[in-house]
């Protein structure tokens, strides 16, 4: 049939369901086009992505508002940034995230309570810059815990307590982190109690990557089955989701939930990006490869994305009854934290000009 005759018929099409290209692809309708990630997983779970406090202006404010319902600080609430020194808390950026969610009645998550990265040096150490003892370190975590969670009681619906405690290696168990060579794993057990007397009613996540790697995840289950137990506080796991084009596998990820979710726990994707280079954490650039800023979103990264996350959505989807949240960290391929590892990176629904790619119809469509 010509192009010509192709069309007469396409046109109606299109005006019922949406717009018709030239080659007769119809995509998405008017009326759709009003409708948003949050809006498409209403009945699913929310859609969060994570912020900086120069994002809550202009055209990503605008982008936050109409896709999102609820939003993560990407590093305004972590110890060091809000708590650079023992007496001195910084809560400017902190505050301007939390009234930002309460003004667009989205849902915020606390990141994070506890971690070995971006901790304050000073947490570590005496005024004479000895290494403190176990007490004096347990009376800080609780001493922060305590006056962050309070401050946010009335804007965050759960925190992210412990952030990856585990370590990456096999034959470890748990990171040596300054945290463990001083407190051993009862650090842990403590953050989460510390959060719980300081706000009852939040949902308190252990936080982790690499969660699909089965001897890591093993571990993990291993030590939240064992705070459980106990009668710890712990609500929920983060899965990170910091995937790539090759990681993880469907089974894989159905694995997780399903482990996670049988001890009661609530399951959320925390930080989900799908990296264009294959490998674990979004394929970080092996050591000594050429750092390459200059490589453009090339189809054969698109196709194997858009593979990806199809996947990732479908299974979360099935899972619905076990997900309590899924939140992107960063929002636009314009800037994600992957670009600082040598080479830009396209992990996101959203291209550097903040446009719908076509991955995101993937994911709305279902
Ligand atoms: O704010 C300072 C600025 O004053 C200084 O001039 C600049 C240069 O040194 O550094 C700025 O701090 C940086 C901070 O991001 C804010 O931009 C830190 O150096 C940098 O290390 C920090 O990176 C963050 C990283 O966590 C820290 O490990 C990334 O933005 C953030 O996306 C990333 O997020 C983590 C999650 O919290 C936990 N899961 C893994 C995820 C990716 O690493």
């Amino acid at each position: 049939m010509n192009t010509f005759k192709s069309l007469l018929i396409a046109i109606p099409i299109s005006l019922l369901f949406g717009f018709c290209t030239s080659s007769g692809r119809i995509i998405q309708s008017k009326s759709n086009a009003t409708k948003a990630l949050k809006d498409y997983y209403k009945d699913y779970f929310p859609i969060g992505v994570a912020v900086t406090p120069r994002m809550l202006h202009g055209e990503d404010s605008a982008l936050i508002v109409t896709q999102f319902n609820s939003l993560t600080a990407e590093n305004a609430m972590k110890m060091g940034p809000i708590h650079p020194r023992e007496s001195d808390y910084y809560w400017k950026d902190a505050d301007s995230i939390a009234a930002f969610a309460k003004k667009h009645s989205m849902r915020l998550r606390g990141h994070n309570l506890c971690w070995h990265a971006q901790a304050p040096s000073w947490m570590f150490k005496n005024e004479k810059g000895d290494t403190v003892s176990k007490e004096v370190l347990l009376q800080r975590l609780k001493d922060h815990i305590t006056t962050v969670v309070k401050r946010y009681k009335d804007y965050i619906y759960g925190w992210d307590v412990v952030n990856e405690a585990i370590d990456d290696r096999d034959s470890v168990f748990y990171r040596y982190s300054a945290w463990y060579k001083i407190c051993g794993e009862e650090f842990i057990a403590k953050a989460f109690e510390y959060a719980h007397a300081a706000d009852p009613k939040a949902v308190l996540f252990y936080n982790d990557y690499n969660t699909e790697n089965p001897k890591k995840r093993e571990k993990i289950y291993q030590m939240v089955k064992k705070l459980k137990e106990a009668g710890i506080p712990i609500h929920g796991v983060g899965l990170q989701g910091h995937w790539s084009i090759n990681n993880p596998s469907k089974e894989e990820l159905e694995k997780s939930i399903q482990m996670f979710s049988s001890l009661g726990l609530q399951v959320q994707v925390t930080e989900l990006d799908v990296s264009v280079y294959a490998g674990r954490q979004g394929g970080q650039l092996i050591q000594g490869q050429r750092r390459d800023t200059a490589t453009g979103f090339t189809a054969a990264m698109e196709e194997p994305q858009r593979e990806k996350y199809k996947m990732i959505f479908g299974i979360l989807r099935q899972n619905k009854n076990k997900i309590t949240g899924v939140t992107f960290w960063n929002l636009s391929d314009r800037y994600t934290w992957l670009d600082g590892r040598g080479r830009k990176n396209y992990p996101l629904l959203f291209d550097v000009n903040r446009k719908s790619k076509k991955v995101y119809w993937d994911v709305v469509n279902f």
